[in-house]
């Protein structure tokens, strides 16, 4: 796909189209605790390793009890529910609905769904203020275009802090390799898009924002960037 034939609304039926079938079925198993081959193991712990580090950032930044956190494209609900029973307020918003009905229905075992609005939406249209926004593992299936488009909308939702991962240009080739595998070759449009670092910097500034912190997650066959920016 170049710059000019990127169609967003194409991609997000492509991408729901996936997570809701076939996407779901692999990255719900990465993201539970199924019995897994050995490379989509290191995925799992990689995947593990960042979310500890976005969790130990946003312990840091020592928000007010109840403070609100936007988890877009929360997945199967890892984060938050992590996060919900630290007593964080947390609207967890998802392109697929089948991840949204798992993340509902982990939050209900978990007994953190109280604390959890739970939305199918998109990270381009969903709504509202949050004191911290957090995307991780999302925008790492935009290319540049659509990446640009669904940062503007997430950094607009805070005026605080947006923690997210992004896969570097030319640094996550072993990752896309192994990932290009697992999507059926009509989808294989999903595979890990890498951004460029001055395509990062420019939707950075562009919405006003400054790095906080920045940390590279390289784990077996997981390799991902860790950003943390703030108005
Ligand atoms: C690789 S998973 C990561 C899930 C979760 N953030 C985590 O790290 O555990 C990517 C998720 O992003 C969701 N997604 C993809 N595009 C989206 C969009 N435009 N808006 C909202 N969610 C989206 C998918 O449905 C999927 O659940």
């Amino acid at each position: 796909m170049n710059s000019t034939s990127f169609n967003a609304e194409e991609h997000k039926k492509m991408l729901r189209s996936y997570f809701n079938g076939q996407g779901f079925q692999r990255w719900a198993s990465i993201y539970g605790d199924d019995k897994l081959s050995t490379v989509r193991k290191t995925v799992r712990e990689g995947h593990t390793v960042m979310m500890d580090k976005a969790f130990e950032w946003l312990r840091k930044l020592a928000l007010p009890p109840e403070s609100s956190v936007l988890d877009a494209g929360c997945g199967t609900g890892l984060f938050s529910i992590r996060i919900a029973k630290e007593g964080y307020k947390v609207k967890a918003v998802d392109i697929a609905s089948q991840m949204v009905d798992k993340a509902k229905a982990d939050a209900i075992k978990k007994g953190v769904a109280k604390n959890i609005d739970f939305e199918v939406n998109t990270i381009e249209s969903v709504k509202g203020k949050y004191d911290v926004v957090v995307c991780f593992d999302v925008l790492i299936h935009y290319p540049a275009e659509g990446f640009a488009q669904a940062f503007k909308n997430l950094s607009s939702l805070t005026n605080g802090s947006v923690i997210y991962t992004y896969a570097p240009y030319n640094k996550i080739l072993a990752f896309q390799h192994w990932l290009g595998g697992f999507f059926p070759k009509k989808e294989r449009r999903t595979t890990i898009q890498m951004i460029k670092d001055e395509d990062m910097q420019k939707a950075i500034a562009t919405a006003g924002m400054t790095i906080v912190n920045k940390e590279k997650i390289s784990w077996g066959f997981y390799h991902t960037m860790l950003m943390h920016v703030k108005h």
